[in-house]
């Protein structure tokens, strides 16, 4: 419970996508909601539309997919 609470803050503070100030959250959310590709995500979230063009948050929200994609089919 505990553990969750503190997983729960801290996805909320963590940023992915730093250029939009997207939190790792509302990524998990997005992919939880059924976005299955770094676009999808992308649209849903507004992540990778900033300065950088995505170059810094694409490989985390590829990493999230991966972790997170397949057990939320
Ligand atoms: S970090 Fe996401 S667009 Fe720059």
């Amino acid at each position: 419970m505990e553990q969750n609470l503190n997983q729960e803050i801290l996805d909320k503070i963590t940023k992915v996508c730093l250029c939009k100030a997207i939190p790792k959250a509302k990524i998990k959310q997005a992919i939880r909601k059924g976005a299955r590709s770094v676009k999808e995500v992308q649209e849903a979230t507004g992540a990778g539309s900033g300065g950088c063009g995505g170059r810094r948050c694409t490989p985390k929200i590829e990493e999230l997919l991966k972790q997170y994609g397949e057990t939320w089919k």
